[in-house]
Parts: C-alpha cells; structure tokens; sequence
C-alpha cells in the first residue's frame, strides 16, 4: 500500500467535521467584516516568494517545494499567502487609487520537520488590508481575530504578543548594530544563529540557545532604534487595543521568520499545544507591493493556522462536533425502498425551508438526512441506525403508507411514536433549537 508522504496528512471525517465547523464560523466573521474572499493559485513563479518572502528566510533557503515545469520555469508551491495576495491584486489592478480587504483560505507547504500541529501542508486563512496606513487597520485585524477566539470559544487559551519593528531604516540601523556587537562573538552563537548574522541577523533574536540568549542580553535592543513616526503608530496601536478591551503583552524580541514586515508585528500563541504554540500571526508590511514591482502602497495582515485552532479546539471542546447523521430513515420490505428514498428528500426539504438561509451555512443547523441503502431487513436496518449514532429513525412499512403517519424511534431514549410528517419537521426543528419563525 502507497503510504501519504511525510509531513502530509489526511483529515478524516469527524476531524472534517470539526474543521468544517471552525472555517465556517471564521468566514462569517470575515464577512461581518466585510472582508471579501479571493482564491489565489497553489503554484507561482518561485521569484514571488523569494522577492517577495525573503532569499535569506528559511522559507525561501530551505523549505520551498520547488519544481522546474516543462518549459524550465522555476515554480513553487506557495508557502504562505501574503505574496500571492498582493500578486494577485497588483496583476488585476485592483491596488490603483483604491483600498482592499480581502481574506482567503487554503493549504501552504512548508518542507519543515513535521511534528504534531507542525505539517509540510498545512491549512491558512488569511486577511490582507491594502491602501491603510494608520494603526486603525492594525486594531481591527487584531479584533478580528480577537472574534474568531471568542466565537470558537478559545478566548481563555491564546494570548496576544505585538511588537513593533520600526520603519524599514529603523530596521536596518538595528540590524548593523547588531551585527557590529555579535561579530565579534560569532564563535559563541549556536550554529543556525551564526550562520544567520550574515543572512537574516533579526533572527538571532528569536534562537532558544542559551549561550546565545545570554549574549542577547547586553546586546544592543530594537526599542532604542525605533523612530518617532514608528513610536507613534505603535503607541496608537496600544491605545486601540485598550479601547477595544483586548489584552496584549508586548515582547521586543517578536521579529517574526519573513523579511517583509515593517511596523506592528503580533502573534497569537497559545500554551497548549506545546512547542507549536503559534496559532495566528502577522503584522504591517508597507514595503512588500512596492517590493513586488508595485506603487508603495501600506499594508497589512495575518494568517491562523487551522491545523493548529483544530487541535486546540479538540483540547478544549472535545465533544462539541455536531453530529454525523440526525436523521435514519428505514423501510420495511424492499418494495418500499423507493417511497423512503423519497420520503428522506421531503424531510430534507421541509426543514431546509424553515431553517433561517442565513445560518444554513454554519453546520450547527444543518439536520442530515441519512436513507437506508442496499436493503436488508428491518432489524438490520434499525442496527445500522444505531451504528450511525442519528437521533431519529424514521420507519415507512405499509401501516404507516396507509395511515400516513410515520413511526419514529427516538435512538437516544428508545422511545417510540406516530407523528405525520409535518408534525415531525416541527418536532426536529424544536429539539434541534432551530429557530424556524
Ligand atoms: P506565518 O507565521 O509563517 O505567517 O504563518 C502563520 C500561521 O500559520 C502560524 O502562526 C501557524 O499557525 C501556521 N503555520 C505556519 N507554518 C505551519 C506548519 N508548518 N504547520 C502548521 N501550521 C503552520 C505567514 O504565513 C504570513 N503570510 C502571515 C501574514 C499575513 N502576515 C501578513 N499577512
């Protein structure tokens, strides 16, 4: 048997089920933001994201899935968003003279050591606001994904960590300072932070080694570096944040692994998921457009990890996955087989009519109809009803064709009763708290 290559993994139905529920609830909140969706493509020309995410990243160096194609083009899988995004508008035009908020959703590929809630495919949805340049639009990116840990019921499991990386000469004038004072200790850092002092030196900042830590500690700090513009935006920022109640720590060390971030970077991080602790992360990146051959324009953004708000929310919600099959529907005798197919479709219909169409997106009122299939006799069926774990079993025979009403068993209690259908749809919609004025 072919086994799925490393680092890709598959998502099972009841995880499905689970993950179906989280996309759902997170897309209406990026539509009561009137953020608007875009799909962008899984391949782009390797450039975009070594321009655009940074040759000397350990994305770009070490963990792209890059392929030639058959005209000798360099392609690569996207490992993150953000650059597809701003190729994405940049090329249709839609940055000129206007402002955008979109948000998408899909698999990246990173070729990094897998580990639990750490994949080579993994799930992002991300938001992007183009055309701000004020902290307003860095609050409301933060508030809104503020709203997904409240409606997710996680808010108690993720804290805030914001920083600010200054403006891009800001950046640089630290970089120098910091390469001038670790130079000289080069044969102190670990390997990775030694080998970074020439490529990517911010990082160093952000090495678990001790020896590097304690070498960190008298070295020169971001913070003095920050100019008074930059100083600005981000107290604006802390300011929003107070007003709108939300609770941040500030850490100075928070740098983040891509080059494109200026301004306020933050990350959401929680403690329970051990060392994968990221579940959402971004920041202000106001170079990257101009960076891509576009006009400056700011801008700003973030991407959760699902595979990661899925383990978490399995930790905190264990058993809140809805349900597979709500509704079993039997027929006794083969010759009725038919009339429960389209007895099932009815029942399907009526409650879809009463279920309000505005929340018939989010799984929680969906009510599944399940029809027995491939016959068997009553007993067998009733077996399979059970193994489904719905709540009702519908039973047709010819009784209940002459009579019209059905007898349903209720799976949960064993209780058993005659109900015509549309007394059923109402006894469904009321259990199911589907609120169907
Ligand atoms: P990132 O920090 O590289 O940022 O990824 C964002 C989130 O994706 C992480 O916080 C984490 O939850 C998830 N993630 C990253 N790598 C993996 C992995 N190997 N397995 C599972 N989950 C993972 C970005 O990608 C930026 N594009 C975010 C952004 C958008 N900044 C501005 N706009």
């Amino acid at each position: 048997m072919v086994q799925a290559v490393r680092g890709m993994r598959d998502v099972l139905p009841l995880e499905a089920r689970r993950w179906r529920q989280i996309e759902n609830t997170v897309h209406q909140i990026m539509q009561q933001f009137a953020y608007e969706e875009i799909h962008l493509p899984l391949l782009e020309f390797t450039e975009l994201f070594a321009r655009g995410v940074g040759e000397a990243t350990d994305i770009v160096e070490k963990e792209m899935y890059t392929l030639a194609d058959r005209d000798g083009d360099s392609l690569s899988l996207r490992p993150e968003g953000t650059a597809s995004c701003v190729r994405a508008l940049q090329e249709n035009g839609l940055l000129y003279n206007q402002t955008q908020k979109v948000f998408y959703a899909g698999p990246m590929f990173r070729y990094e050591k897998p580990q639990k809630g750490r994949y080579r495919q993994f799930y992002q949805i991300g938001a992007e606001a183009f055309g701000y340049t004020g902290p307003d639009i860095d609050a409301e990116l933060i508030l809104l994904a503020a709203e997904f840990w409240r409606a997710l019921g996680l808010e108690e499991r993720v804290r805030l960590e914001v920083n600010t990386l200054g403006s891009y000469d800001a950046r640089q004038a630290y970089r120098s300072a910091l390469v001038d004072y670790l130079q000289p200790h080069a044969a102190e850092l670990d390997d990775d932070s030694r080998r970074r002092l020439k490529t990517n030196p911010l990082r160093i900042l952000d090495s678990k080694n001790a020896q590097t830590q304690a070498l960190l500690a008298t070295a020169p700090q971001l913070p003095e570096f920050i100019d008074d513009e930059s100083q600005a935006h981000y107290a604006g920022l802390l300011a929003l944040l107070d007003d709108l109640g939300i609770s941040y720590t500030t850490n100075s060390n928070l740098v983040r692994g891509l080059d494109y971030y200026t301004h306020t970077v933050f990350e959401w991080i929680t403690d329970d998921l051990g060392a994968q602790g990221a579940v959402c992360a971004g920041g202000r990146y106001n170079g990257l457009v101009e960076r891509l051959g576009g006009r400056a324009m700011p801008a700003a953004g973030f991407a959760m990890g699902l595979d990661r708000v899925l383990l978490l929310h399995e930790v905190v919600h264990q058993n809140a996955v809805g349900s597979a099959v709500d509704i079993y529907v039997c027929h006794a005798g083969d010759e009725l087989a038919s009339e429960a197919q389209q007895l099932g479709h009815r029942l399907r219909r009526a409650i879809a009519r009463r279920v309000d169409s505005s929340a018939t997106c989010g799984n929680t009122h969906t009510v599944k109809v399940r029809v027995n299939m491939g016959g068997g006799n009553l007993k067998k069926q009733m077996k399979r009803a059970d193994t489904s774990a719905a709540t009702w079993a519908v039973l047709i025979g010819a009784e209940e064709m002459q009579s019209g009403v059905l007898t349903i068993k209720n799976l949960r209690d064993g209780q058993q009763r005659q109900l015509a259908e549309a007394d059923f749809v109402e006894h469904v919609l009321l259990a199911k708290h589907i609120n169907s004025d």
